[in-house]
């Protein structure tokens, strides 16, 4: 059985927001995308150090670090474009009973 968190109900993420999920190390972000969609992370940018929970912005399905402009692919973590190169960590999310879980997979 996979360990699951419970992040927040479906309301408390605004469409088109992202946040950094309290107590988890690594730390992950959680993302909503402005068509619903949720996602996680991992919260810190592969090219350095910075909050995609915090900072991050979402276009679509693609994540973008406001700090050197990566982009990321929300779904697969995987970069789009320099300067990151490496694929962000990616976590299972569950929405259940109007509740936003997310698993390690
Ligand atoms: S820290 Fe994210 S692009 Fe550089």
């Amino acid at each position: 059985m996979t360990d699951r968190l419970r992040v927040c109900a479906v309301d408390e993420l605004d469409p088109g927001t992202s946040m950094t999920v309290a107590g988890t190390s690594p730390a992950i972000a959680l993302h909503r995308t402005e068509g619903g969609d949720f996602f996680a992370t991992a919260d810190s940018c592969s090219h350095e150090e910075w909050s995609l929970g915090e900072e991050g912005d979402l276009e679509g399905d693609e994540l973008v670090c406001p700090l050197h402009m990566a982009r990321f692919d929300l779904r697969s973590g995987k970069p789009l474009c320099l300067p990151a190169t490496l694929a962000l960590a990616t976590y299972h999310v569950v929405v259940e009973g109007g509740e936003v879980f997310v698993a390690a997979t």
